[in-house]
């Protein structure tokens, strides 16, 4: 069965890109079969932040009723396929968010998983996202400004027909976790499906146009978004360990008990 996502956060900057890129690779390297789609059609950054800036189709180009969405699927790390949008002005103008819900029903297709990337704000284009997804994923960092704009948006969610998964806490501090984690869902009144910690391995991937599960495997992110897509796919524990974590485990039990045996 066909599962959409959505990530939405309501405040702007809350790493709902970064999740939906990296979650969306990891889903792919789990070898499921799936598409991760911009649909912040005004402020792209979806293709921007895997090099996809300069593709001749984008969904401004479906959604102008000038291609078709499968001419705007390119093949992105690890084989998860791209929908990006485009980043002209007049490829904003020209195109039509109502035909959003009939490209969805072509995805949805041709994959096991859908990721969308919501725009942030309450904008008309951004509220289809957040109807037509199964489940919507609230991207929440820990700071009063991002919680109030993700109650705003889970409210919005549940009075237009949507429904709310879960909230993921991007840039955790190590500290007081459980606490936060506690405070959250007490506000929000939905479940943390798991936290990301800060990590400047995310901002070092994304000047490489990688994602950090791709480029840095073993640091703290990559590990929590590899559990993240664990959980939506419900893949068991063992299971979702990258090479480069058991490899470093390996050489981490090697050091530590060298000269034991
Ligand atoms: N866990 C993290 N640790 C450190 N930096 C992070 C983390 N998550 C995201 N960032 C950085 O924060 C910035 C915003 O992230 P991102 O672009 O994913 O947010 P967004 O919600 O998609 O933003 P927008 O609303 O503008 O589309 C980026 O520069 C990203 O590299
Ligand atoms: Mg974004």
């Amino acid at each position: 069965m066909v599962r959409v996502f959505t990530f939405a956060s309501g405040k702007g900057g809350t790493g709902k890109t970064t999740s939906t890129v990296n979650i969306g690779t990891c889903l792919a390297q789990f070898g499921k079969n799936t598409i991760i789609m911009d649909a912040d059609i005004g402020m792209a950054n979806l293709g921007l932040a895997l090099g996809l800036e300069d593709v001749p189709v984008t969904l401004h180009e479906v959604l102008a009723g000038k291609a078709n969405v499968q001419d705007a699927i390119y093949e992105g790390p690890a084989g998860v396929k791209v929908v990006p949008s485009g980043i002209s002005l007049q490829g904003f103008q020209q195109a039509n968010p109502e035909l959003l819900k009939d490209v969805l029903k072509d995805l949805v297709e041709v994959c096991d998983y859908l990721l969308i990337d919501a725009p942030a704000g309450i904008s008309r284009d951004g509220i289809i996202p957040l109807a037509v997804a199964d489940d919507v994923i609230l991207i929440v960092n820990p700071e009063l400004s991002s919680i109030v704009d993700a109650l705003k948006t889970k409210i919005l969610t549940e009075v237009i027909g949507g429904h709310v998964f879960g909230v993921i806490i991007n840039r955790a501090g190590i500290d007081k976790s459980e606490v936060m984690i506690q405070k959250m869902e007490k506000v929000l009144g939905v479940r943390v499906i798991g936290t990301i910690p800060e990590d400047p391995n995310i901002r070092k991937a994304a000047s490489a146009k990688t994602p950090v599960v791709i480029k840095y495997p073993g640091s703290p992110a990559s590990v929590a978004l590899r559990n993240l897509a664990g959980e939506l796919a419900g893949i068991p524990m063992e299971q979702r360990g990258g090479k480069s974590q058991e490899k470093f485990i390996e050489r981490f039990s090697k050091v530590l008990f060298r000269g034991k045996k």
